[in-house]
């Protein structure tokens, strides 16, 4: 990439030049279910991007509201709103925003939050824009402060102010841009600033994908590559996917290697359950760490509850990385509970490690005492 500018688009579209590992901070970096991307595998990935609404899985009620905002301006024959895609890693919001541009027949110039340093740069590329071009800003929500004050005007007004000379005899010339559409992406919409936020026409929330919907991809997937998978092959895949895209891409890619390696070729599910046993995913799509953050809580804190800088102790990784990578999901999969006293295992991570529920049901508000709380002192002691 050159500048912060990518010109037109290409096959390799350009990501947010994140590196890898930084999606999932403290996991290594090529872990199988990281929901973020390497640099290598966005290359990889652009090979497996569906071109066209009717291509892309799931998503229905993002991809059937985008349709009529797209569809109607194409027949007003004026560009579409500015659209907002928000939502987590791996779920289709470069796709859809490339997708965008495809069926307006427009070009989409790509740059992201991070790489526009100065505002200068940002009315550059604007004033570069074609008419009815798709500009596409992926992190939006890291843009800096006075880029985003640019942006305003721009998506407003179609007008940017430039600045000329320096001190008070600077003056700001307005300059005309060609209407465009701007496409932001977001992992973080909670971090966008209301003034931006109110400017998007359309925001579309990405949400997790069923396992049926992830079948398709795979099997989308599968084709493309020229892989042989059977459904019962795409069902173990899909399982193990965390209702991810591009996970469920990446696991297909490993078992794809190992049925060459270790089979004949062919995804069955024999060949799924084994090459993932190996890449240490189990059923639910949990990984090592996951696993190991789920027994310290269970089997050396009782269930809990115990808080999140002690779990981490216990399993050797920085507090963040615990409540930024494995949480959400443990959490989302209903495995772990985050309560004002501290993480609890929940009934279903006692079955799925294979414990007994204890009885009474999981330890809520029991478990590690608090030394501080009040009142933990005379449990321990009239507790026969
Ligand atoms: N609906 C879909 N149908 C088919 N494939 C999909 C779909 N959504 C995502 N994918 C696949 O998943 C991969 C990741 O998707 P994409 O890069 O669009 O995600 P993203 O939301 O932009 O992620 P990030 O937040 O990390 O930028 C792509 O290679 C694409 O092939
Ligand atoms: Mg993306």
């Amino acid at each position: 990439m050159s500048g912060p500018f990518d010109r037109g688009l290409s096959a390799a579209d350009a990501g947010p030049g994140r590196t890898p590992g930084t999606a999932g901070p403290g996991r290594f970096p090529d872990a199988a279910v990281d929901p973020g991307a390497g640099d290598e595998e966005r290359v990889v990935e652009s090979a497996l991007r569906p071109h066209s609404l009717a291509d892309f899985i799931g998503q229905p009620k993002v991809a059937r509201q985008l349709e009529l905002v797209l569809e109607g301006a194409k027949r007003r024959g004026r560009p579409p709103d500015h659209v907002l895609l928000s939502g987590p890693p791996g779920l289709g919001k470069t796709s859809l925003a490339l997708i965008i541009g495809s069926e307006l027949g427009t070009s989409v110039k790509i740059t992201s939050g991070p790489a526009i340093e100065r505002s200068g740069d940002l009315a550059a590329m604007l004033s570069n824009l074609a008419p009815g071009d798709v500009l596409f800003i992926d992190e939006i929500h890291r843009i800096a402060r006075p880029a985003e004050e640019l942006l305003y005007m721009a998506m407003e007004d179609f007008r940017v102010d430039v600045v000329v000379g320096k001190g008070p005899g600077a003056t700001a010339i307005p300059l005309e841009i060609n209407p465009f559409t701007l496409v932001g992406a977001t992992t973080r919409a909670g971090l966008l600033t209301g003034p931006l936020r109110d400017r998007f026409g359309f925001v579309g929330q990405m949400e997790f994908y069923e396992p049926a919907e992830l079948e398709q991809v795979l099997a989308r997937s599968a084709a493309l590559l020229g892989v042989e998978l059977t459904a019962e092959g795409s069902t173990e895949i899909a399982g193990r996917s965390r209702g991810t895209p591009r996970i469920a891409n990446r696991l297909l890619r490993r078992v794809r290697d190992y049925a060459e390696v270790r089979a004949d070729g062919r995804v069955t599910r024999a060949v799924a359950e084994a090459a993932l046993a190996l890449y240490d995913v189990d059923h639910l799509g949990l990984d090592r760490l996951d696993r190991a953050v789920l027994e310290a809580l269970v089997l050396r804190f009782s269930g809990g509850p115990v808080g999140v800088a002690t779990l981490a102790v216990a399993v050797g990784e920085e507090p963040h990385t615990v409540e930024e990578v494995c949480e959400p999901f443990l959490v989302r999969a209903g495995l772990l509970a985050r309560t004002p006293r501290g993480r609890v295992a929940t009934e279903a991570a006692w079955t799925h490690l294979g414990r007994p529920v204890p009885r009474g049901g999981v330890p809520l508000g029991r478990g590690t005492p608090d030394p501080q709380a009040p009142g933990s002192s005379s449990e321990t002691l009239f507790d026969a």
